[in-house]
């Protein structure tokens, strides 16, 4: 197709975990439209064109594959991209500022404003700014006044879709979300630009499924989205210190809450605590906008989520260091995974990282395993090589070792031959499942030390 032959341009400003999926989503589904990424970064943009994509997403590659180079296109020409697109979509990042006022817990809106100018720069047509990064509530007010500040005759329409995706699922929750939300202003054109983007949802999403809301409801629904999933894994991770006190075990007690169709049986697995670019991140930024608003108990309640996370982790190295005799100086301890959940090569807030970083604060030699998440585990981990060895083979990670802790619940940890392991641990063995995903019976009659979450251990002396 030549390019005025598409019935819209889309332009995706932000090439990382969100920005790619979902571009490559709406353009695998809707080849009348040309859909354009572009980033500053780019060794990112050059990967997006290769089979060797820059993240690691289950399907990914077929999706990009079915529109690249048909209507799905990477770029590092930002200005001129802006400049022939109807509709962008903004999906860079906003992590937690770590300076000035708010940091440590409000967004950093720097790459966020930098679009912003960018877009008003650039253009010389009216268009459509669509929010998909995670923002604070009220930021397209923000957005609004810096790009209607223009006297080029441009009017600029801001739309919230905040993204639901999960990494590790992206490609089949785009392609069968639960819902897709849309915000904008209440007024006409505000309507019509909302509309806009309804329409490119509804080339495959169900028209029940798109839910429209004034532009705060959404902004803030994705910030509370979030607190909510993850209140529901410290609120179980709560409860599993609990049973390794008391003798219940916390998927049996999962189980029975669960059934009750009030609670839900989903996201309650108890782990050694949640990951993830997003949860913390998302939670902090809320409990910040609360505190900006003067609601000093709504901060603290929410606040709490994130430190009963962060008491998990530290339980989870106490244990270990417990239960190796409260010694673990120069033992050899072997992580089973260092992404912040399976199915994908993401360490951003992974628990492996505190993990690490404690057990080798107690002098203890870490081996790191994980199938995808080496590289990104490297970069975590500078500075701290001497202590630390990166290993791809589960069984030579855990050669010679004292203790295996299992930090994300990738499916090959099931299928490990853990015979073979143990033969060549140092006796006693400790394995210690942070996820609970294997069978604990059968390590114990191994000859393991068994330490699972939320239960009585299983142990040999
Ligand atoms: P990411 O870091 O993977 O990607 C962001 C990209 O934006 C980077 O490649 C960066 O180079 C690029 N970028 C930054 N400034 C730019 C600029 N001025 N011009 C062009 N490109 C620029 O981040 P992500 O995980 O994709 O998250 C993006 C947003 O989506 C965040 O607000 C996040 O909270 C939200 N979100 C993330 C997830 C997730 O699972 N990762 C899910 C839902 C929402
Ligand atoms: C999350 C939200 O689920 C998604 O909707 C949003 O768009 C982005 O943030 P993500 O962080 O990619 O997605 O993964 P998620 O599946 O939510 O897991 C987050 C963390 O919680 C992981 O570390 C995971 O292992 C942990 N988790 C999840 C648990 O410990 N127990 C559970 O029961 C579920």
């Amino acid at each position: 197709m030549s390019e005025n032959q598409f019935e819209k341009h889309i332009l995706c400003i932000g090439a990382g975990y969100v920005g790619g999926p979902t571009m490559a989503m709406i353009a695998a589904k809707c080849p009348q439209y040309k859909v354009t990424i572009v980033d500053i970064n780019a060794e990112k943009i050059q990967a997006w064109q290769t089979d060797d994509l820059p993240i690691y997403e289950p399907e990914l590659l077929d999706v990009v594959k079915k529109a690249r180079g048909r209507n799905l296109f990477f770029s590092t020409e930002i200005d001129e991209n802006i400049k022939k697109a109807d509709i962008i979509f903004v999906s860079v990042n906003t992590p937690t500022k770590t300076f000035g006022e708010g940091a440590g817990k409000s967004a950093d809106l720097q790459y966020w404003e930098k679009t912003a100018r960018n877009i008003l720069a650039a253009s010389e047509t009216d268009k459509i700014i669509v929010e998909k990064s995670t923002l604070p509530v009220r930021t397209a007010s923000a957005m609004e006044r810096i790009v209607n500040s223009n006297n080029k005759g441009i009017r600029f329409d801001v739309v919230s879709n905040p993204e639901f995706l999960a990494e590790g699922t992206a490609v089949a929750d785009l392609e069968k979300p639960d819902r897709v939300l849309i915000g904008s202003q209440e007024t006409a054109e505000g309507k019509k630009a909302r509309q806009e983007i309804v329409d490119i949802y509804a080339n495959w999403v169900p028209r029940e499924r798109i839910i429209t809301s004034n532009i705060w409801s959404s902004e803030l629904s994705k910030l509370v989205a979030n607190a909510f999933l993850a209140q529901r894994i410290s609120s179980i991770n709560s409860i599993s210190a609990l049973c390794e006190t008391t003798e219940a075990d916390i998927n049996e007690v999962a189980n029975a809450i669960g059934k009750d169709h009030r609670i839900g049986s989903n996201f309650l697995n108890a782990s050694v605590g949640f990951g993830g670019s997003c949860f913390k991140k998302d939670i902090l930024n809320l409990v910040y906008i609360c505190e900006s608003y003067g609601l000093t108990e709504v901060a603290r309640y929410w606040e709490n989520v994130v430190k009963i996370n962060e008491y998990q982790e530290d339980r989870f190295v106490r244990n270990i260091n417990k239960a190796l005799f409260n010694t673990i100086a120069n033992k050899r301890i072997t992580l089973f995974g260092f992404a912040f959940k399976a199915n994908t090569g993401d360490t951003r807030e992974s628990p492996g990282i505190y993990i690490t970083k404690k057990l080798i604060e107690e002098h203890a030699h870490v081996v790191i395993n994980d199938p995808k998440a080496l590289d990104n585990a490297r970069k975590d981990l500078a500075g701290l090589e001497e202590n630390l060895e990166f290993e791809i083979d589960p069984y030579k990670a855990t050669h010679d070792a004292h203790a295996i802790a299992l930090v994300t619940e990738w499916e090959l940890y099931k299928t490990l031959d853990y015979e073979k392991i143990f033969s060549a641990m140092i006796k006693p063995a400790f394995i210690f499942d942070g996820r609970n995903i294997l069978d604990h019976q059968k390590l114990y009659e191994i000859g393991f030390n068994v330490y699972p979450i939320g239960k009585a251990a299983l142990t040999h002396f």
